[in-house]
C-alpha cells in the first residue's frame, strides 16, 4: 500500500503532481478562462461583500493560510487576517455577519478548528471549509466549502494536503480577482496557464531536489538546531520546513521571515549552525541576497533554494537546490518539495519513525 516507497510520506510527497492536478480538474478551465467552484459560485456574493476573510487553522493548515493571506490580498485585495484556531476560540475574538471566515483542515476532525468555526457560526460569520477529509466533521459544520483532492494522508508530517490546500485557496484567490476586477484579463489568464503547469514543474522540482537534499542530509543529521528563512510568500514556507524538520527528526528548528533575523535570531549563527534560504528568483530576491552575505559572514552555513538559472545565491551557497521558474505567488507550491525531502531523508537517516514521529497524532481531536 506504500506503492513502492519505503514510508507513506515520501509516497506522498511523491503524489504531490497528481494530487494537485487531481484539485484543479474540472474548476481550472484555462482555455475558458475560468475558474468554477461550486461552494464559491454560490456564495460569491458573501464573498465580495465581505468586509474581511478570516482564516483559522492549525499547523500546517495554518501555514497553508498564511499563504493564502498574501495570495489573497494581493489577487482580490480584500483584507485577510489568518489566525490559530486554538487562540480565536479562547479571546472573545470581534466577528460579526460582515466576516467570512475560512476554516482550513486536512482531516475535518481538529477539536480546536471544528470549535473556533462554531463560535463564528454563533457570531454570525459565513464559514467556508477547505478539507481534505470528505464527510468529515468540519465539512459539516461549514456552510460550505471546498474540498482538496489529496486523497487519504497517512504519513502524521502534512504534506500533499499543504500544497493542495494552498491550490483551492489560489483558486478562491483568482475568482475573487476575477470577480472583483482587481487583477488584469491578461494577469489573469498568465495565472491560470501557470497554475496549470505546477504539476509538472512539482514533478521536475522533485527530479531536482531528489539526490541532493539526500546529499545534504547526510552532513547535517547530527545537528541540534536549524534555522529556516523566507520571505514573502515563502516566509510560511520557511515555518513550514521547520515544523516539518522538527515533528519527524526531532531536530530544533525555527521559521523566520528573513529580515527579522537581525532583531534576534541572528545572534544564533555561527559556523555550525545550519540556515535553509527560501531564494527563488522572483519576490525580494536582492534582499534574501543580502540576508545570506549577513549570515555568511557570521560563519553561518547555508542551504539555499534557488531558481534554476540562478547564479548569485550559488556562489554565496555552501549547499543548493534548484526549481523551476514560476509565477511569484505560486513559489511556495515548489520551495515546500525540497523541504519536505530533506526533513525526511534527515528523519531516516537518525533512526526516526518518519510515518508516525512521537507524541504525535494524525488528528487532534482533543485541545
Ligand atoms: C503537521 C501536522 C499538523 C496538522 C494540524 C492540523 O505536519 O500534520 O500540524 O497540520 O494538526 O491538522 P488538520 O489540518 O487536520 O486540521
Amino acid at each position: 500500500e506504500k506503492g513502492g516507497y519505503d514510508h507513506f510520506m515520501l509516497k506522498e510527497i511523491y503524489e504531490q503532481p497528481s494530487v494537485i492536478k487531481d484539485t484543479y480538474r474540472g474548476r481550472l478551465h484555462v482555455n475558458n478562462g475560468i475558474i468554477q467552484m461550486a461552494g464559491i459560485e454560490d456564495n460569491l456574493e458573501k464573498f465580495l461583500n465581505a468586509e474581511r476573510i478570516l482564516i483559522i487553522a492549525c499547523g500546517t493548515s495554518w501555514h497553508a493560510g498564511l499563504v493564502a493571506e498574501y495570495i489573497i490580498e494581493e489577487f482580490a485585495r480584500i483584507s485577510v487576517e489568518v489566525e490559530y484556531a486554538s487562540e480565536f476560540r479562547y479571546r472573545n475574538p470581534i466577528i460579526t455577519n460582515k466576516d467570512v471566515v475560512i476554516a482550513i483542515s486536512q482531516s475535518g476532525e481538529t477539536a480546536d478548528t471544528l470549535a473556533a468555526i462554531k463560535l463564528a457560526k454563533e457570531n454570525g460569520a459565513f464559514v467556508f471549509g477547505v478539507c481534505n477529509v470528505v464527510g468529515s466533521s468540519i465539512s459539516r459544520e461549514t456552510h460550505a466549502g471546498a474540498y482538496t483532492h489529496a486523497g487519504p494522508e497517512i504519513g502524521v508530517a502534512s504534506t500533499k494536503a499543504f500544497t493542495t490546500q494552498i491550490t483551492v485557496l489560489t483558486m478562491i484567490a483568482l475568482r475573487l480577482a476575477k470577480a472583483k476586477g482587481t487583477m488584469s484579463n491578461t494577469e489573469f489568464h498568465t495565472h491560470l496557464q501557470e497554475l496549470e503547469l505546477i504539476p509538472e514543474k512539482v514533478t521536475e522540482t522533485l527530479a531536482l531536489s531528489e539526490v541532493i537534499a539526500k546529499e545534504i542530509a547526510a552532513i547535517y543529521k547530527e545537528v541540534p538546531n536549524c534555522l529556516y528563512l523566507g520571505r514573502g510568500y515563502n516566509f510560511p514556507v520557511a515555518l513550514e520546513g521547520a515544523l516539518k524538520l522538527k515533528e519527524i527528526s526531532y531536530i530544533h528548528a525555527e521559521g523566520y521571515p528573513a529580515a527579522e533575523m537581525k532583531h534576534g535570531p541572528i545572534a544564533l549563527i555561527d559556523e555550525k549552525m545550519p540556515v535553509v534560504v527560501i531564494a527563488p528568483k522572483q519576490g525580494h530576491y536582492d534582499k534574501v541576497v543580502s540576508n545570506i552575505q549577513e549570515i555568511k559572514s557570521r560563519s553561518g552555513k547555508i542551504i539555499a533554494v534557488v531558481s534554476k538559472g540562478d547564479t548569485q545565491v550559488k556562489a554565496l551557497a555552501d549547499h543548493f537546490i534548484e526549481i523551476p521558474e514560476t509565477l511569484d505567488a505560486f513559489t511556495p507550491l515548489l520551495t515546500t518539495i525540497p523541504l519536505q525531502l530533506l526533513s525526511y531523508h534527515i528523519a531516516v537517516m537518525r533512526g526516526c519513525n518518519v510515518d508516525q514521529p512521537r507524541n504525535l497524532a494524525k488528528s487532534v481531536t482533543v485541545e
